[in-house]
């Protein structure tokens, strides 16, 4: 059997079974889905968003990138933002980093690796930010640990910055902002930032709005 045929037959496999423990499963998720999160995380095939949370299909907004970064100039990003806040009206939003991720070790390098190095200059500029500690570590593991915290935490920052969060912020009071990192080695989510509604911010980022 090819290998895409097994993901078909596993399909119609957990279709079934979903079917079986809870009849009207399809039916209540065709009409609508009111997640209640938004979640931003690298596209690394082991941290997935359901999976990790124990979370069914319609609880959580999914955006995944390298690295998990939230980039100004970034249409899809911003589109999947402005979406999930305003229509799906979401309460919280996680960015999720991970220990061992492969977009923060290349950019902790000089390697060239084509157009992702545009995409990964973003890292290069947290490192940037926080050479200083990041220099001060002994070991190329805890640089990199400490940068995937650095990121996640820039990657909040950026979200605090754009007008579409200072606009719900002021009207609604939501959505809370969670910076995550996830550790490969022991599967565990561990929080390092969290924001709720109307944390300042560096007054030169805000809007009047
Ligand atoms: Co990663």
């Amino acid at each position: 059997m090819n290998e895409f045929e097994r993901l078909l037959d596993n399909n119609k496999e957990w279709a079934a079974k979903q079917v079986e423990t809870d009849p009207d499963f399809f039916k209540r998720l065709e009409g609508l889905q009111s997640p209640e999160f938004l979640w931003i995380g690298c596209s690394d095939s082991r941290v997935p968003a359901d999976q990790i949370t124990n979370t069914k299909p319609g609880e959580i907004f999914v955006h995944r990138n390298v690295a998990n970064l939230v980039v100004n100039g970034d249409i899809n990003l911003l589109s999947v933002l402005q979406y999930s806040v305003e229509v799906l009206k979401v309460k919280h939003i996680i960015v999720v980093g991970h220990y061992g991720c492969g977009g923060i070790q290349a950019a902790m390098t000089n390697q060239s690796f084509g157009v992702l190095n545009n995409w990964l200059r973003n890292i290069k500029d947290v490192y940037r930010l926080h050479q200083a500690e990041v220099d001060a570590l002994p070991t190329v593991e805890e640089k990199n640990n400490r940068m995937t915290e650095l990121n996640v935490h820039e990657q909040v920052m950026n979200l605090a910055k754009t007008g579409i969060i200072q606009s719900a912020w002021k009207k609604e009071q939501r959505p809370f902002l969670h910076g995550w990192v996830y550790s490969l080695r022991n599967g565990i989510l561990k929080s390092i930032l969290e924001m709720p509604p109307n944390t300042p911010v560096n007054p030169i980022y805000k809007f009047e709005i």
